[in-house]
């Protein structure tokens, strides 16, 4: 095999979730430390880091044909390195199918990258899907760039084991950041122009830690910790599971006024035997507790979460149950997949797996039902007055785009700058966003 040159530009392209993306701008960072610099928009890189995920068949997909686009008219092709969980669950599979790829890394690995770079540029083919146990985090350069909001992933992997989620073989173990390294890395984020940071981790609320005077703090601890850095306006957390919500997180809601009224906090079905069959430990009578809880501590709290239709063996009358839960929710926005079989999870070899056009079905119908909450819960707050981080300029001239505490897309005009904190009156609604009057600058 010929040897390649080191790489001077490189871009990385996430797929799937948040803590993806968060992963993503920790490889760029670790690539511009080794003076690899990002590829201008709209040029070629000489790397390309695709950070995939494994999570349907749909997303797994994507990593091959976007393989077979990044090939030039001549047959070559830039250095390619796929990361992330597809690359955690098929590494030898991709270096098989695509001689194109010279490295394979996955997603606790990604801090050896500089290293593997140099072996690909001998010329070799290189994987690393170790699990190390030494965390990347401490290898990883510290943050010196951020937009208004930020990313901090604060707790990985999962021990859950849904029959039906790749995660736990993909991510790993759970495993929480320390508590001093994540104070650390907030307080350089908010130096670097972070007014908000979304606090990440497959269950971010089983994190736990011991905060400065050795007392053992949950995922509250830290948010009420963090509540102290003066010039970070507006925390928020994701993904949370039902049997991980405590005491002192939900009285968080009710007392950090930092803490946005948002909660992600997916369900996946509404039936207690489909429930039970995905093993997720939670029952909807138990999650809808939660809910309450939640509401009381905060009451205009708006609700998020997740479903799978057509998981195997499910029933029409167990579906109504999951449209019934809706009902009783009323959430402002939410997930909804297909379910997917995945090979190496229980589910997938399940028998009674659902024909596609009944979950074809399913979907349309838990779709309407959520689009016509979410329209609704759009439409209630019309007339609301409240603040807005401005996060970048709308397609309109003139006009701004930012979110609502609330997670809403909030359009308006006026004389503002990305990162600006504004006081906005919300005049008009749709589906996917509102609109906002301008009222004035709370902090510029
Ligand atoms: N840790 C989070 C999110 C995990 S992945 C949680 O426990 O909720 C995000 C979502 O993808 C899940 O909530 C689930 O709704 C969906 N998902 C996971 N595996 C799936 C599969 N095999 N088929 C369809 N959807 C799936
Ligand atoms: Fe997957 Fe379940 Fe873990 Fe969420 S809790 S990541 S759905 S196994
Ligand atoms: Fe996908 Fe891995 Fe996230 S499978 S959803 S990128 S944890």
């Amino acid at each position: 095999m010929p040897s390649i040159e080191i790489p001077r530009t490189y871009r990385v392209k996430s797929f799937g979730c948040q803590m993806n993306v968060y992963d993503g701008e920790r490889m760029g960072e670790l690539l511009a430390e080794q003076g690899i610099t990002a590829a201008p928009e709209g040029e070629e890189a000489d790397l390309v880091v695709l950070n995939t995920c494994h999570i349907r068949e749909k997303a797994a997909e994507k990593v091959y044909s976007d393989i077979g686009r990044l090939r030039r008219t001549d047959g070559s092709s830039p250095l390619i390195a796929v990361a992330g969980c597809v690359a955690q669950a098929e590494g030898d599979e991709i270096m098989k199918r695509s001689p194109a790829v010279k490295m394979v890394v996955g997603p606790q690995a990604y801090h050896r990258l500089p290293e593997m770079i140099r072996v690909a540029a001998e010329g070799k083919r290189v994987t690393d899907t170790d699990m190390p146990a030494e965390t990347k985090f401490g290898a990883l350069p510290r943050r010196r760039r951020s937009g208004p909001t930020a990313f901090l992933t604060v707790q990985e992997g999962c021990d859950k084991f849904c029959t039906y989620c790749v995660v736990p073989y993909t991510r790993g173990a759970e495993v929480s950041r320390p508590h001093a390294d994540l104070i650390d890395e907030a307080l350089r984020l908010v130096d670097a122009g972070a007014r908000e940071i979304t606090l990440l981790g497959q269950n971010v609320n089983a994190w736990t830690g011991e905060d400065a005077k050795g007392r053992q703090v949950g995922l509250d601890g830290l948010i009420r910790e963090l509540a102290e850095i003066p010039d970070l306006v507006r925390i928020r957390y994701t993904t949370s599971h039902p049997n991980d919500f405590t005491g002192g997180l939900i009285a968080a809601h009710g007392e950090v006024a930092k803490l946005m009224p948002f909660l992600h906090l997916p369900v996946q079905a509404g039936s207690d035997r489909v429930l039970k069959a995905m093993n997720r430990s939670h029952t909807a009578e138990s999650y809808l507790k939660v809910l309450e809880k939640v509401r009381a501590a905060r009451p205009d709290i708006a609700l998020s979460g997740d479903f799978i239709v057509g998981f195997p063996g499910e029933t029409d009358a167990e579906f109504e149950e999951t449209l019934a839960l809706v009902d009783a929710v009323g959430y402002a926005q939410c997930f909804s997949f297909k379910y997917s079989p995945r090979a190496g999870t229980p589910a997938a070899t399940m028998t009674e797996q659902v024909p596609a056009e009944v979950m074809t079905e399913r979907i349309m119908r838990l779709q309407a039902a959520l689009g016509r909450d979410q329209t609704a819960f759009n439409a209630a707050s019309v007339g609301k007055t409240c603040e807005v981080l401005v996060e970048r300029k709308g397609k309109l001239p003139g006009q701004w785009l930012g979110k609502s505490p609330w997670l809403q897309s909030v359009y308006f005009e006026g004389d503002v700058a990305v990162g600006d904190l504004v006081r906005v009156e919300l005049v008009d609604s749709g589906y996917n966003a509102v609109s906002g009057r301008l009222l004035e600058t709370v902090a510029a």
